[in-house]
């Protein structure tokens, strides 16, 4: 299986389990992964997910090379749109995703990490966009991401030379929030998705949705989309327990509604 959730309480991971290929993403390996993602978003009981690789070298590191090297470009642009697809159904979903970055990222393992909402990495994660060494441009979204979330200056370096950087670096530039000793990463990765999972989950949507509108939208219309998000929360349970609760000096009781 290269694909396994395991679900526990409010929290689902998300495992890509291809040890023997650095969990490079091949077809079948995308195919289970977007299946996984859309399972999750329908299943409104998951209130957090963490996404991880299997084994100690790798989070995920790229696309299949031995599965790209003799597609035609139609075959080509298939590949990508089904990467794609998984990246923007990552960042569709209602719940946030936390990449625990537990090695190698790099290629479409970027990419992937890049399309989720928080990212913490080990001391042993690398980072890159290696493509131009194969002769070919990122395609899972990668151009584009990388651009939003570390500025066009170190996503030129990155996309440009396909230079790896270490974690410490990626913590610099920004393209992680944190990085954590190996063997910390699935304890803390685990205590930021329950920190999340507890929160009132419509609210979490919407804090989503509106962040991910401001790399898509202008200001005008980003704040447009606050708003109705912002008037939204209070037709929620939750906003009035939660604003109770604090007024009260207690802990809310978060129901979901
Ligand atoms: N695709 C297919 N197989 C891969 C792979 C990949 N992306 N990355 C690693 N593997 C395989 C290796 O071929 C090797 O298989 P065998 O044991 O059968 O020979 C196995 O995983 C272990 O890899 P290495 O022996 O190379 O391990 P290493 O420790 O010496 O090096 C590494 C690790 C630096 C990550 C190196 O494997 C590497 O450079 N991998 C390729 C990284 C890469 O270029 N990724 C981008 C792919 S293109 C892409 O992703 C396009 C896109 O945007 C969608």
């Amino acid at each position: 299986m290269a694909v396994q959730i395991r679900r526990d309480g409010a929290v689902a991971v998300v495992t890509v389990d291809r040890p023997e290929a650095l969990n490079a993403l091949d077809t079948a390996t995308k195919e289970l992964l977007l299946g996984a993602v859309r399972e999750l978003s329908g299943d409104d009981t998951v209130r957090a997910v963490v996404l991880t690789g299997a084994g100690d070298k790798a989070f995920v590191a790229g696309a299949d090379i031995a599965e790209m090297k003799d597609m035609t470009s139609e075959q080509a642009r298939q590949s990508a749109a089904l990467g794609q697809a998984i990246m923007s159904a990552i960042e569709a979903a209602p719940q946030p995703w936390i990449a625990a970055v537990n090695g190698y990222a790099l290629g479409g393992g970027c990419e992937l990490a890049l399309a989720c909402d928080l990212r913490i990495a080990a001391e042993n994660a690398k980072f890159g966009q290696p493509e131009i060494g194969l002769g070919i441009t990122p395609g899972f979204g990668g151009t584009q991401r990388l651009v939003r979330v570390v500025g066009m200056g170190w996503a030129r370096h990155l996309v440009l030379t396909g230079h790896h950087v270490r974690a410490d670096v990626a913590l610099r530039i920004g393209l992680v929030q944190a990085v954590v000793p190996r063997d910390e990463l699935a304890a803390k990765a685990r205590s930021l998705a329950d920190e999340l999972a507890s929160r009132s989950p419509l609210a979490m949507r919407y804090c989503k949705a509106a962040v991910q509108a401001a790399g898509n939208v202008d200001l005008e219309t980003g704040q447009g989309i606050e708003r109705d998000l912002f008037a939204l929360c209070f037709a929620t349970e939750d906003q009035k327990e939660a604003m109770a609760a604090f007024l009260e000096k207690r802990a809310p009781e978060i129901k979901g509604r």
